[in-house]
C-alpha cells in the first residue's frame, strides 16, 4: 500500500560517504587526485577529449562562454523555454540573450525558429541549447544551421547526463557542454558541481584557468579568473554516483514507460514525447495540464502524498531581472507549456506500484 510518492529522492549511501571521509582524512582537499579522476570518468561518458569540473552549472555556463569569448554586444541564442541559468551568464557577460521559441513536442529549441532569428540578428554570435528535462534537443539541424553562420554552440546539458541523439552522448556535439551536478540531478556531488565537456585543446586550458584564478599549467595569471573549483570531497561522491548513473538511467526509463502507459489514455493531460533517434534520461517527467486547472491538481495529489514539481513557472525573459534587459521577445509556446506544465515524481528508487498510485490519483483527480 503506498501512502507517500516524494517528488526526489536522492542516494548518498554508505559507499559515498566513506569515500568522502577517506579525502576528508587524507588532507588533500583541492586541486588532487579525485577531481582528475572524476573529470576522466565524465570524459569517457560523454566522449569527449577534455572534462573540466567546476563549482556548478551555472559556472560551467559562465566560464564556457567567457572561453569562447562571448562579450559585450554579442548575439547569444537561447530558448524560450529553459532554467534561468541557461540565460543569466550571458547577462552576466554584457552579452544580449535573444529567445528562440521551442518546439511542441520537444520542448528544446525549434531550429526553424532560431533560423529566422538569426536572419533578423545583427551580432549573431552563439547558440546556447537546453537538453530539456533529459530529452536531447534536435541537434543535427542545430548543427547545420550554427556551421552556415558560423555560430559557436554551447549545449546546456545540465539536466540530461547521458542522453543521447543518434547514439551520441550530449555534452559532445557542441565547441562545449556544461552538466550540473546541484543535488536532485541524475546525478550529484553531495552539493553544489558542475562539469565542461570539450574536445577542443585551447578552450579546455583556458576554462581551466578561468576556474582556478586566471592561472595556467606553469602557475602564472594569465587570464582574470575567479574560484570556481570542484572540490575533492565532493569529486568522490561524485565518482561513486557516476558509476551507478546508467542504472539510474534505466531505472528513470522504465518509471517513465509505465507512466506513458498508464496516462497515455487520459485527455486531459499531455505526456512527454519519445524519439527512437534520442535517448531520453527523464530528469524530469512533466506532463500538460490545462492551466486553468494546475493548481488544483497539484492540491490534489499534494493531499494524496504525491509531491510535484514546476518546471518553469515562468519564461526566462518574464523574470524582473531579465525583463528591461531584452529586446521584445515573443515565444508562445514556451509561455503556454510553462502555465501548463507540472512535473510528476521521477527518481530511481520509483517503483512500479508508486507510479500505478499516481496515474490512480491522476485520474480520480480528472474524473
Ligand atoms: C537547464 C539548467 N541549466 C543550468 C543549471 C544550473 O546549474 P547549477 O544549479 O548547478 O548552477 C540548471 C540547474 O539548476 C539547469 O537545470
Amino acid at each position: 500500500m503506498v501512502d507517500e510518492v516524494p517528488f526526489v529522492d536522492i542516494t548518498i549511501d554508505d559507499k559515498m560517504i566513506s569515500d568522502a571521509v577517506n579525502v576528508l582524512e587524507s588532507g588533500r582537499l583541492v586541486k588532487g587526485p579525485e577531481c582528475e579522476a572524476l573529470e576522466n570518468a565524465f570524459a569517457d561518458l560523454c566522449s569527449t577529449d577534455h572534462a573540466i569540473g567546476v563549482s556548478n552549472g551555472t559556472a560551467a555556463l559562465l566560464l564556457s562562454m567567457k572561453a569562447l569569448d562571448i562579450d559585450s554586444g554579442d548575439h547569444v541564442f537561447v530558448p524560450g523555454h529553459t532554467y534561468f541559468a541557461t540565460v543569466s551568464p550571458v547577462l552576466e557577460l554584457g552579452a544580449d540573450p535573444v529567445f528562440v521559441d521551442v518546439d511542441p513536442d520537444r520542448y528544446a529549441m525549434d531550429p526553424k525558429l532560431l533560423k529566422d532569428a538569426i536572419d533578423e540578428a545583427t551580432n549573431p554570435e552563439a547558440v546556447a541549447v537546453t537538453h530539456m528535462h533529459g530529452q536531447p534537443a534536435e541537434m543535427d539541424e542545430i548543427l547545420e544551421i550554427a556551421d552556415e553562420y558560423g555560430l559557436t554552440v554551447i549545449e546546456d546539458a545540465a539536466q540530461a547526463h547521458g542522453a543521447t541523439h543518434n547514439d551520441q552522448p550530449v555534452g559532445s556535439f557542441g565547441d562545449v557542454g556544461c552538466f550540473s551536478f546541484y543535488p536532485t540531478k541524475n546525478m550529484t556531488v553531495g552539493g553544489d558541481g558542475g562539469m565542461i565537456t570539450t574536445d577542443d585543446h585551447e578552450l579546455a586550458s583556458e576554462a581551466r584557468a578561468l576556474r582556478n584564478h586566471g592561472r595556467d599549467e606553469s602557475g602564472k595569471h594569465t587570464h582574470l579568473g575567479l574560484n570556481y573549483r570542484l572540490d575533492e570531497v565532493k569529486a568522490a561522491i561524485g565518482r561513486e554516483q557516476l558509476t551507478r548513473l546508467s542504472d539510474w538511467t534505466q531505472a528513470r526509463r522504465k518509471a517513465a514507460s509505465q507512466y506513458d502507459e498508464r496516462l497515455q489514455h487520459i485527455e486531459e493531460i499531455t505526456i512527454p514525447k519519445t524519439y527512437t533517434q534520442s535517448k531520453h534520461v527523464y530528469h524530469h517527467y512533466p506532463v500538460l495540464v490545462p492551466a486553468r486547472e494546475r493548481k488544483e491538481f497539484r492540491a490534489h495529489l499534494d493531499e494524496h502524498g504525491i509531491g510535484t514539481g514546476i518546471h518553469y513557472e515562468n519564461a526566462v525573459h518574464q523574470h524582473e531581472a531579465v525583463r528591461d534587459r531584452v529586446a521584445s521577445t515573443t515565444v508562445p509556446i514556451a509561455e503556454d507549456i510553462c502555465s501548463r506544465t507540472v512535473s510528476l515524481p521521477m527518481h530511481p528508487q520509483l517503483s512500479e506500484p508508486d507510479v500505478k498510485y499516481v496515474c490512480d490519483q491522476i485520474r480520480e483527480y480528472f474524473q
